[in-house]
């Protein structure tokens, strides 16, 4: 079962390199965002996760990790990442870090004892292959860098060796089994690194891709899942408290395998990205788009199926976006923006808000930075100010890690505090909301009223009603059930002698 906290727990996540610059070098750093910690506060959000902030010779933005127990110097030092825990903590803010546990880069130390060609202690903490000419059996390898007679199994880009948890049925020489003394030997360094911040004050992690540990392993990722299940023996036994989210974007597995949570990702072509951005021969069919005509079903059929399945196991995490993922606002404008997330915060699980997407920030069109490619445009720096690269850095432009936004009309958070009917204060207003009412938290029960075409879209959380309409026009359907009282609108929406009428792009909810 998914540790306590979560119940009420709204995710906000940050990449460091953009949040917010307190020392003029164009970069992001844990003083920025410890200094914001307030900001972060009043949106209702009360928890964090940080990309990673690990020394890295950032070739894929600090996913390629040199040294698992040191922050990079340009974010601040390792006591600086342990007081923004301790800041958080005073103020109720529990803080993610990201584990990467599937590659190192290869620039680690561990990698660089692997390449020498005299066995050693890390010989075979990565995937060799035994000959420099021989192939990876259909995973991606390098061959020709190393001193040592053999090829290596990349887990990503070229810069990210993967580490050796072993295969689930070894068929060549070289491969390892996962039960064998080598590979558990990576598992427990695995453990070392989780312990070493849950011991500085980190209250768990956010693990990129959680599915990747084992090779070839089956549908049913029997070896991976084993391996997370002895991580989760050790959090149960040493820190009770700690959560552990998942990016593997299958909860069916993820959730067996001992995860808190795992993101369902709004990437093209899956359930949830049917919601946001789905074009099809360029016609848009996105859910939340105004009349494209979009369907909530493509979306649920999915969503429903794992969510009967892993209700009483664990959460399910809605996401605005990520670090990954096009923005939302590159196709939905503010009205739809504020259903979209007016539906992520008021459905069941433990909801996240990536930095930014509560102004609407843009997806930039921009040349890659530190392996970013299209993702680059996600990445821009927070909108603060109409000041100077709107309140981010000091710096001059051109040292900025990334531009900023130089549309005239660009969003900032101080632009839209001043406006009550803002995207921002749209988000504060639905937050407030979820935590007001446990009804709509994390584990309150949903079910689905009506999810038929040219009607609302309306749900039950516990004993709340809440109703969707993205089109245009009015939607009205027939709830003949026990009325209850309006108690928070976006737009328009009235029940009354068992008719539900939901105005034009509105969102409504009764208690
Ligand atoms: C995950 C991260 C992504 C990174 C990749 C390799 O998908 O979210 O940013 O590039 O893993 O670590």
């Amino acid at each position: 079962m998914a540790a306590a906290w979560l119940k009420d727990a709204v995710f906000y996540e940050i990449y460091p390199q953009s949040f917010l610059d307190t020392n003029g070098d164009g970069i992001g750093d844990f003083k920025g965002i410890e200094e914001k910690l307030d900001y972060i506060l009043s949106l209702g959000c009360n928890a964090l996760w940080i990309n990673p902030c690990y020394d890295s010779p950032f070739k894929d933005a600090g996913y390629d990790v040199r040294d698992y127990k040191k922050t990079a110097a340009r974010y601040g030092t390792n006591e600086d990442l342990y007081r923004l825990f301790e800041k958080a903590h005073e103020k109720g803010i529990h803080v993610l870090l990201d584990l990467v546990p599937g590659h190192t880069s290869e620039e680690h130390a561990w990698f660089r004892e692997s390449q020498k060609d005299e066995a050693n202690e890390f010989s075979d903490r990565y995937i060799w292959t035994d000959f420099c000419f021989r192939g990876a059996s259909g995973l991606p390898y390098i061959g020709g860098e190393s001193e040592r007679s053999g090829a290596y199994v990349l887990n990503f880009f070229k810069c990210q060796p993967a580490l050796n948890y072993g295969f689930l049925n070894p068929t060549e020489n070289w491969q390892l089994s996962w039960r064998d003394p080598r590979c558990i030997a990576t598992r427990e360094a695995l453990k070392d690194i989780i312990r070493f911040w849950l011991s500085k004050g980190c209250d768990g992690f956010r693990v990129d891709m959680a599915a990747s540990l084992v090779k070839l392993d089956d549908e049913k990722k029997s070896g991976t899942s084993a391996i997370w299940r002895d991580v989760r023996r050790m959090l149960d036994a040493e820190f009770p408290e700690a959560v552990m989210v998942s990016e593997w974007s299958n909860p069916k597995l993820a959730l067996r395998a001992g995860y808190d949570t795992d993101f369902c990702l709004n990437e093209p072509g899956s359930g949830y990205g049917t919601l946001m951005r789905d074009y099809d021969n360029g016609e848009d069919h996105s859910y939340f788009k105004k009349d494209a005509g979009g369907s909530i079903n493509r979306f649920l059929d999915q969503y429903l199926d794992w969510y009967e399945d892993t209700k009483d196991l664990g959460y399910i995490s809605l996401i605005t976006c990520n670090h990954d993922t096009r923005r939302p606002a590159l196709n939905l404008d503010e009205t739809e923006l504020g259903l979209a997330y007016a539906f992520i915060f008021t459905m069941p699980g433990v909801p996240f808000l990536y930095y930014g997407d509560e102004i609407g920030m843009r997806w930039l069109d921009l040349p890659t930075k530190e392996g970013g490619y299209y993702r680059t445009g996600s990445r821009t720096p927070m909108q603060w100010t109409s000041g100077k690269n709107l309140g981010f850095s000091t710096a001059d432009a051109k040292d900025l890690y990334l531009p900023v936004d130089s549309a005239p009309d660009a969003p900032t958070v101080e632009a839209q505090e001043k406006d009550p009917a803002s995207l921002l204060n749209t988000v504060r207003a639905l937050l407030k909301l979820r935590h007001a009412h446990k009804d709509l938290q994390s584990d309150a029960p949903l079910k689905i009223l009506c999810c038929e075409p040219g009607r609302p879209f309306i749900y039950q959380r516990g004993d709340m009603v809440l109703a969707l309409n993205t089109t245009g026009s009015s939607l009205k359907a027939a709830l003949p059930q026990v009325q209850k009282e309006l108690v928070f609108s976006l737009g328009t929406g009235s029940w009354e002698e068992g008719q539900l009428e939901v105005g034009p792009q509105s969102f409504v909810v009764f208690a």
